[in-house]
């Protein structure tokens, strides 16, 4: 396994629309396991491919608590087959937006047809935590960050901060 560097917002790769995969090969195997540790190393509770620069449609994602077992899930290609009328209030963040938390309203239970890491077709019904980073971690396959579900003023504001913090970065690392 090998770590990754993750894309911070505002970047023009973050923004496309990743291409569903045909079947899990070797080199969709081994992408799915980076994205694990990578997200393990933030830490974080979700990572989309095109977070790392791969525009295809996988998604990786653990809500285990510190003190449970790790529970990860690999997902190729998932697709909400259903969501739930009742709607949940949930903080979000994501890595490439560090620092920045908004609330967003999305559907408490979906259910979502998937392929995992071998190859197999799954179908997953979630509530609560996973329910929400799941589809925040899929809305980042069609391009769509979490701050494009606020009000343009805010986001305008994240997205010039953050693009701020990333020229004094590179600035200081000359
Ligand atoms: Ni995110």
């Amino acid at each position: 396994m090998a770590k990754r560097n993750i894309i911070i917002a505002p970047d023009p790769r973050l923004k496309k629309v990743c291409l569903p995969v045909d079947n899990i090969d070797e080199e969709t195997a081994i992408l799915m396991t980076d994205m694990l540790e990578t997200m393990y190393a933030a830490p974080g509770v979700g990572l989309a491919a095109p977070q790392v620069g791969v525009h295809k449609r996988i998604i990786v994602v653990d809500t285990a608590r510190g003190d449970e077992s790790p529970a990860p899930h690999m997902i190729a290609n998932p697709e909400i087959l259903w969501s739930s009328d009742e709607t949940k209030i949930h903080e979000e963040g994501c890595l490439s937006l560090p620092t920045y938390y908004e609330e967003l309203v999305r559907p408490d239970r979906i259910k979502v047809r998937y392929i995992n890491e071998k190859n197999e077709t799954r179908e997953l019904e979630v509530e609560g935590l996973l329910s929400v980073v799941i589809q925040h971690e899929m809305d980042h396959l069609d391009g769509v960050l979490f701050v494009d579900h606020i009000s343009s003023l805010k986001r305008g504001m994240i997205l010039r901060k953050l693009k701020k913090t990333k020229k004094l970065d590179i600035q200081g690392d000359d």
